[in-house]
Parts: C-alpha cells; structure tokens; sequence
C-alpha cells in the first residue's frame, strides 16, 4: 500500500528528522511493479530504503521511498568446495550471517553485526575486520527504474567483475546510482572454514574466548562471536546513541603520499590495503578516525552532534534536546567543520561515507 508525507524519522539510524512524499512497503515482485508504476505516473524519483543504517535523511524528499522487504535463500548451485545462495535483499544482513554459519557456509562471520539488509551490503561493499562482502559476492540481480514500464519489470544481473567492487564502493553508487532496485544478491560461500585473522584485534579477542573456553579448534561461530564482542564494546549502538556507523571514509594513499605524510606525522597509524585488485593502485590506509582525534573531536559534541567518545569516526545525534529538529542540513554543516579542520591540519580531504537522500 502507498501511503503519503510518511515521517521517516524512526526509519533511519541517525533519527534525522525526514518526510517523504510517498513510502511503500515491497514484499514480492508485484508490489515493486506496482510502486514503479506508481512513481513513474507521479514523477517521483523511486528510492529504495533498508534499515536506513547508512543514510543521511534531507528533511523533506521528494521522492518514493521503497522499503524492501524482499525475502527468500534458495541455494541455486553447489560443488564440493562452495555453495551459492540467492537471498533476498530484504533480508537482514546479521541474521543472514548468522544462518550461513549454522548451516556450515563459511566466508561472512567477519562481517556478523553490520546493521542493514543485504540488498545494502553490495551498494557500499559493506567490510570489516579485514573482509571485504565483495570477495564473497558472485552476482546482484536488480530492476532497471528506467527500463521498467506498465508492461512489465526489466530485470537485470551483474557478476561481482561488473559490479566495480572499491572501499565501501561499486557501479551501485556510480553510473548505476538512482538507477535500480536491488532484488536479491547470490553469494558464493565456502563448505570448508579458513579463519580470516589477518585484523590484530581480531585474533587477541579469538585467543581470549579459546583460553576462557578451552578450546582447542577455532569454528566459524567463534569468530562471529568474536567479532560481536569486539563491535558492541567499540560502536555505539544505535537505538541508545542514533548514528550510521563510520561517518567518513578512511583515506586511501600511495607508498609516496604515505612516505611524505609519515616524515610529518611519524607516529601516525596506517595500514596497508589488500585488497586483491587494489592493492597495486591503492597500498595505504591512514584511519579517518585518528585524523578526527588529532583535531580534538573525540568525544566533543557540539549542539545535538558530536562523534563519540570511543570511536572518533562515528557521528552521534544526541536527542536529549527534545525540541531541537536536527536534520541533514546540520548534519552536514557539522560534518564539513570536521572536514576543513582535517584539511587545514594534515591536507587530506575527509570524504562522507552514508549516502544523502
Ligand atoms: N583510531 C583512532 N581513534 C579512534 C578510533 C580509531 O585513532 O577513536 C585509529 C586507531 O589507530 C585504530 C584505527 O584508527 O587502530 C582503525 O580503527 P578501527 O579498527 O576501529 O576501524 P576504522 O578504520 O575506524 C573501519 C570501518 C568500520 C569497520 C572497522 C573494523 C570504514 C569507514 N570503517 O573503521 O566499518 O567496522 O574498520 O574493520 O572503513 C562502517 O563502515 O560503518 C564501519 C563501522
């Protein structure tokens, strides 16, 4: 059902206050067509929306926001070594983490806990604790807005190759952005388990939880559990401090970019990026969040926002101010005070990571 000026405040991390001029719920392919049709008869631009973990709300959009509810995991191939699953991209991402481990499909517990649906995941290239969903994505079936018409939806697939797979990046949010809607990802998982450890913190947390339970091998779930322990103890969690997870993106340098930063800055933490078809053009990641901490906007909050007191990255919105109406546009105001004071301070340019809508 459609339903008009749909206040999109509870329906975003952020809680940023938002309307939008028309919302409806999609649970099967005949709903998006509907929608789709609907949109094109209004003029209205049609936006898919998950959890709204990654957004950053305008007050008022003028627009058709879907809320994707497409469900369904259908293991569409098997070989001794892997398995593929389609799933539906209205599924909830850590459930879907979750159910891969109990049914022994190996490859997503690093990324347990991500908030969002997994129709996001491929959008951003959802990543931590050094995976990458890219690595584990073989395709992402979606409809094309603009071919889709009255007579029918145009469906459409891209192999992981096509999808232009970067850092919290893909052909999603480039020449595709506004452009589709995605129904379902497949992924392609692994029937045999290969601990990814390659992230420290990662590894001492799994040697704790071993020693506490004496265990003597490691299992999927463990690194899950792992993971879980090490995000709720560091990120916020959204229903107490409303935010959308990391607010910038980390900045990605050469060998030379990172020699010249290091003789200024010589205890500066960086990491370097592996990422497999990266790695020659890309080398470094210096952590967005130390820049952020450098200029002193740990823990500092400046009318409603401010980013957190743990985790430097995270843009919190206090709403203890109940008459205050915090939108994107403040949003943005705060988030571009950081971005000049790291400009002035180390010359990088800070880049937001949640999309504006
Ligand atoms: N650091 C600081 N100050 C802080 C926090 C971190 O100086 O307040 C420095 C430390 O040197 C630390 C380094 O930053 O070693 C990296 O911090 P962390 O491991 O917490 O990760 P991150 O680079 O800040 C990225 C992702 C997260 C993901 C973590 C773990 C991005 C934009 N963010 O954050 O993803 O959970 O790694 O792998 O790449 C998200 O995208 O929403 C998200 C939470």
């Amino acid at each position: 059902m459609i339903k008009r000026n749909v206040n999109l405040q509870a329906r975003n991390t952020l809680r940023l206050a938002s309307t939008a001029n028309a919302c409806s719920e999609i649970n099967n392919l005949e709903e998006l067509h509907q929608a789709i049709i609907f949109s094109q008869a209004e003029s209205l631009a049609t936006i898919p929306l998950g959890e709204g973990s990654n957004v950053i709300l305008q007050k008022s959009i003028d627009a058709h926001i879907l809320d994707i509810r497409l469900c369904g995991m259908t293991k569409t191939k098997e070989t001794e070594s892997h398995v593929w699953i389609e799933v539906g991209a209205g599924v909830n991402w850590h459930e879907w983490v979750m159910h891969s481990i109990n049914a022994q499909w190996f490859g997503l517990e690093n990324l347990a806990l991500i908030p969002g649906r997994v129709g996001a995941a491929p959008i951003q290239n959802i990543g931590a604790y050094g995976c990458e969903v890219s690595s584990l994505i073989d395709s992402v079936n979606f409809v094309n807005l603009q071919s889709s018409s009255s007579t029918g939806l145009a469906f459409d697939s891209l192999t992981a190759e096509q999808c232009q797979f970067a850092y919290r990046d893909s052909v999603f949010k480039q020449e595709l952005a506004s452009k589709t809607v995605i129904t379902s990802v497949v992924f392609k998982l692994d029937k045999i388990f290969t601990p990814q450890l390659s992230y420290p913190a990662l590894k001492g947390r799994l040697e704790q939880l071993i020693e506490q339970k004496k265990l003597d091998v490691i299992d999927a779930a463990l690194v899950a559990e792992a993971v879980i322990a090490i995000r709720s103890e560091k990120l916020p969690d959204p229903k107490k401090l409303p935010n959308a997870g990391s607010f910038f993106k980390n900045i990605a340098i050469n060998q030379q970019q990172l020699n010249t930063f290091l003789e200024r800055h010589p205890n500066a933490p960086h990491f370097q990026y592996t990422h497999k078809d990266l790695a020659d053009k890309i080398g470094y990641k210096i952590p967005a969040a130390w820049l952020i901490e450098q200029c002193g906007f740990k823990g500092q909050r400046s009318g409603d926002l401010g980013m957190h007191k743990d985790q430097a990255l995270v843009l919190i919105h206090y709403r203890d101010n109940t008459t205050a109406d915090t939108g994107a546009v403040e949003v943005i105001r705060f988030a571009d005070s950081i971005i000049a004071a790291v400009k002035e301070r180390f010359g990088f340019i800070l880049e937001r990571e949640p999309q504006t809508i």
